[in-house]
């Protein structure tokens, strides 16, 4: 693998051990994926923040290390909010533990933000490359934004956002970008909600697996849209990176040969399917988090109104920082705008046996990660079960 001096000296030693392993890590990545080089990254985002999924030994080797983030970097959501957890009912113990994990990653120079939406916060541009974990963030960031990402484990995305730089191969090469599939949606999508986008992916990932789909048929996707479609294809598939004919960066010249693909017909009345009108206890919408347009029809539809059901609504809290607003209009209601946290990662949402959510992604996962079973609407069904 071609190294430049900079990458010999840390792999000497000469900027501490932590970085020397952290580079060692790269490096046997690239081998293993077949990399030439390194890239420079121009953000990371970090996955394994909630103390669910690292418990202490994850902690510990966290504390151990002494290094600090060279890139822009955010963690991806814990199991509570970092401020609001009290008001969540999450357990003082996992609060405590929780806590001592945010703080390492703090220590390392990571920022204190946990969203699986870190193209909120800081603008992520066509063509840069990146180290991002979190498979809904990494499906945007190739997809909609045409940016670089493989899917990332929490090591290679920390050791990429210490370092500076991720091994190039997977997604960050040209001919790694190509479709692979073709899915020719035969449905009138131009009313489409998040949640019909979040159904489509849910049930076109379990149809192509890891390959790279090419979506013919979609009109009027929104970025909204977009994201709750590529969240489920990497939630049932695992899907890092999709295109839509017209719609997607680099589907908008026409250029990709489509010649020998195989092509999946999807109907409409395979995606209406997935919307079961069964009782639920609570309701969940910010899978992936909340944009402020989607926090804004939730405050828009929820105006008068007062919740009946525990209403939960997640975001970053940069967004919400942004969008105070709109969020107090929300809160009017009795719902809950918490940040850095979500329904499938807070241990919160295991006190439930049925969670409506807007989602794909988060009606595949609640029923296995909460332990309860998943009904998806769109935002106004939402509200509409909320308050009723
Ligand atoms: Fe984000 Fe949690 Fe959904 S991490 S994509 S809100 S499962």
């Amino acid at each position: 693998m071609l190294l430049d001096n900079d990458d010999e000296r840390i792999l000497a030693g000469e900027e501490g051990e932590t970085k020397q392993k952290m580079l060692e890590l790269l490096v046997a990545l690239g081998k293993v994926f077949g990399a030439e080089r390194l890239v420079p990254i121009a953000s990371a985002q970090v996955s394994g923040a909630s103390y669910k999924t690292i418990g202490k030994y994850g902690l510990e080797w966290l504390n151990s290390l002494d290094a600090k983030a060279v890139v822009p970097a955010v963690l991806n959501p814990i199991g509570m909010p970092r401020t609001r957890w009290q008001e969540m009912g999450v357990d003082p113990a996992f609060a405590k533990n929780q806590q001592a994990v945010v703080a390492a990653y703090e220590r390392l120079g990571i920022g204190m933000e946990c969203t699986c939406t870190p193209y909120y916060l800081r603008e992520t541009k066509f063509g840069e490359h990146l180290a991002w974990s979190e498979s809904s963030a990494v499906c945007y960031a190739n997809s909609v934004i045409g940016a670089r990402t493989n899917r990332e484990g929490g090591p290679g995305a920390l050791a990429a956002a210490l370092v500076g730089k991720t091994p190039c191969y997977g997604f960050h090469l040209d001919e790694k970008r190509k479709p692979q599939v073709v899915v020719r949606v035969q449905a009138d999508t131009r009313d489409w909600t998040i949640a019909d986008f979040g159904a489509l992916g849910n049930h076109v990932g379990k149809l192509v697996g890891n390959r790279i789909p090419f979506f013919s048929g979609l009109e009027a996707a929104g970025r909204d849209q977009l994201k709750g479609l590529g969240a489920a294809l990497a939630a049932t598939g695992a899907v890092a990176l999709y295109h839509v004919e017209g719609v997607t960066p680099e589907a908008l010249d026409g250029s990709f040969d489509l010649a020998g693909l195989e092509t999946i017909a999807v109907e409409s009345e395979e995606i209406r399917k997935l919307f079961k009108e069964i009782p639920v206890e609570a309701v969940a919408v910010g899978c992936p988090h909340c944009s402020p347009a989607e926090l804004e029809e939730i405050a828009r539809l929820l105006k008068g109104q007062v919740v009946t059901k525990p209403f939960y609504v997640f975001a970053s809290q940069g967004v919400i920082d942004k969008n105070l607003r709109t969020v107090d209009a929300i809160e009017k209601s009795g719902a809950r705008v918490f940040a850095d946290t979500c329904m499938v990662v807070s241990p919160v949402m295991e006190q439930y046996e049925s969670i409506m959510v807007n989602s794909g992604k988060a009606l595949a996962y609640v029923p296995d990660m909460c332990g309860a079973v998943a009904r998806i609407g769109t935002i106004a069904d939402c509200v509409r079960v909320g308050t009723e």
